[in-house]
């Protein structure tokens, strides 16, 4: 043997690790519009970044005749590259290599990088296409799902975790996605479920089609699993290019700083109007959120998922922060179950990450109902609340218009440790608003009334002139300032300067028990 035989041997073993399930079955993945595990890690890393581990590894499963049947790289390629120029982590799982699903072999693959990724305190990023447990291997593969799932949840707040759904994932192949920071399919290729149509039709007799029960709308519009919809493999990659861009590597790190174009002192005249004067006309607060953050850029998180609460990431001055806003044009902007889990999921991954929290505030208080009620809007809304208080980034909140009763509260107002509380003077801060207050307090007066209708319009403009304003509450120093709402981008900017060193803490404790 010589060293061009050596050498020859590695390229050939190299080689039959690259085509994976072979020609064929990469073909039909192609013809169903998917890309194979590798020609997504090059779309995903900076060119000719990534580095593989574990590119030899085999399957050791003698069951079902698969003695014959090893792969090297055994359905999964894993390893390591750079994006925007940062270290970060990924595996793609291969569907052409038995349906791209788990074994022992592979799962051992995925751990050594999650292992090393959160040592190293670097993103790790996961492309699932994945048939769930490998059934040839029994338990061994269900021993390896809870090894990925311990070190997802132990690496949980400690370095950021993305998943993309870019193909099927069945049954344990949704748990380790669900256990990270944020999901995201592509349209038309991907499905998530715990269990198929056909057991479904089994047990429960119900027949539901793979896109109703699991596909990208489903669970971006429905159920809230996912948090964005591609458009396509690409898309859905270029997005998580995207979505890093905001955090910083790990839970120790700062966010990278960007150089923005955009003036810090750049006020716009066009936002003094754009909130109008009735309290009761909607408006899109995204209109808001774009005209005061860096070049109008916000990417938003959970877009199709209650609407009537509007959550995501932009920069001010260069720097990241999260936002959370009511939003007036859906449902008032009043917050019910699915808005305040979104929104407590949120603000506990910015807090998780240093990403500083900007909240505009304009909410009618909590969508009144029997459906909210029995659902458990009581322990719901108490996530956001606690996600909220807990928090120890720098808060600060922007109340463009309505602020009532709880609600009020919850939306990181000054006694839950907000750093800085500003109110346009639209605000209007009270315990309800004005009709339905006086209903209740002057209920005797209005019966007794000759002219009720004359009266109750009298005690509501007497109401309005009380309480509906944000001077109430800065005579008390719950709000720190009455700003112009062209100003606002100065004054966030300005306020996220002061914030800068900011160290707060929580008591010592195992961890809190919110909500669940
Ligand atoms: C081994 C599998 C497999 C699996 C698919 N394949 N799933 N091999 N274990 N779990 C293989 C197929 O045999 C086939 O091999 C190839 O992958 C492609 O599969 P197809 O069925 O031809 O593809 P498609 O029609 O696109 O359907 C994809 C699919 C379907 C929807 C994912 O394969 C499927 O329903 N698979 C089983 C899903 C499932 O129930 N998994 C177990 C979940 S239990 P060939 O050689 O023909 O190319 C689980 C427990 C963990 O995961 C729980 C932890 C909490």
């Amino acid at each position: 043997m010589n060293l061009h035989t050596k050498f020859e041997e590695l390229r050939q073993r190299q080689a039959r690790a690259e085509e994976g399930g072979g020609g064929e079955r990469r073909q039909r993945q192609h013809a169903q519009g998917k890309l194979s595990a590798r020609e997504r890690l090059d779309l995903l890393f900076d060119e000719g970044t990534f580095e593989e581990l574990d590119k030899l590894v085999q399957h050791d499963c003698y069951e079902f005749g698969m003695a014959q049947h090893k792969i090297p790289g055994d359905g999964v390629v894993a390893g390591y590259g750079r994006v925007n120029g940062r270290l970060t982590y990924a595996f793609a799982q291969d569907f052409t290599v038995f349906g791209g699903s788990l074994s022992r072999a592979n799962a051992t693959k995925i751990c050594k990088i999650m292992d090393l990724a959160l040592k190293v305190g670097a993103p790790i990023i996961g492309l699932n296409d994945s048939g769930g447990a490998r059934i040839q291997e029994g338990v061994a593969s269900l021993a390896g799902y809870a090894d990925i799932f311990l070190r997802n949840t132990l690496a949980s707040g400690v370095i950021p975790q993305i998943s993309a759904i870019l193909g099927p994932c069945a049954g344990g192949a949704v748990y380790s996605p669900a256990i990270t920071d944020f999901i995201i399919m592509a349209d038309r290729i991907s499905y998530m479920f715990v269990t198929g149509p056909e057991v479904i039709k089994t047990v429960m007799h119900q027949d539901v089609t793979k896109e109703d029960l699991g596909g990208p709308k489903t669970h971006n519009v429905v159920s809230g699993v996912a948090h964005f919809l591609a458009r396509d493999e690409s898309d859905a990659l270029a997005l998580v290019r995207e979505l890093l861009s905001f955090m910083p590597q790990n839970n120790r790190d700062d966010p990278p700083r960007v150089e923005t174009n955009d003036p810090v002192d750049r006020r716009d005249e066009s936002l003094d109007t754009l909130i109008p004067i009735e309290s009761h006309k909607p408006y899109d607060i995204r209109e808001v959120i774009r005209r005061v953050v860096d070049s109008g850029y916000f990417l938003e998180v959970h877009e199709h998922y209650a609407p009537n609460l509007v959550v995501g990431f932009a920069r001010l001055g260069g720097q990241s922060v999260g936002i959370v806003a009511n939003q007036p044009a859906v449902l008032a902007g009043c917050l019910d179950i699915n808005a305040s889990t979104k929104g407590a999921r949120f603000v506990r991954f910015c807090d998780a990450f240093n990403i500083p929290l900007i909240t505009f505030e304009d909410v009618p208080g909590f969508l009144p109902g029997t459906e909210q009620e029995f659902g458990g809007i009581i322990r719901h809304g108490a996530k956001l609340l606690f996600a909220f208080a807990e928090a120890t980034v720098p808060k600060i909140t922007v109340i463009t218009r309505k602020a009532y009763g709880g609600a009020y509260c919850v939306m990181a107002s000054k006694h839950i440790r907000t750093d800085i509380n500003y109110a346009y003077p639209t605000a209007e801060i009270a315990v309800m608003g004005p009709e339905g207050a006086v209903n209740i307090v002057y209920r005797r007066e209005l019966q007794q009334a000759g002219d009720e209708e004359q009266v109750r319009r009298e005690k509501v403009k007497e109401f309005q002139e009380r309480f509906a304003n944000p001077y109430v509450a800065a005579e008390r120093g719950y709000v720190d300032d009455v700003i112009r709402p062209r100003d606002t981008r100065p004054k966030l900017i300005a306020a996220l300067r002061m914030l800068e060193n900011k160290r707060d803490t929580n008591p010592p404790k195992k961890h809190g028990n919110i909500p669940l």
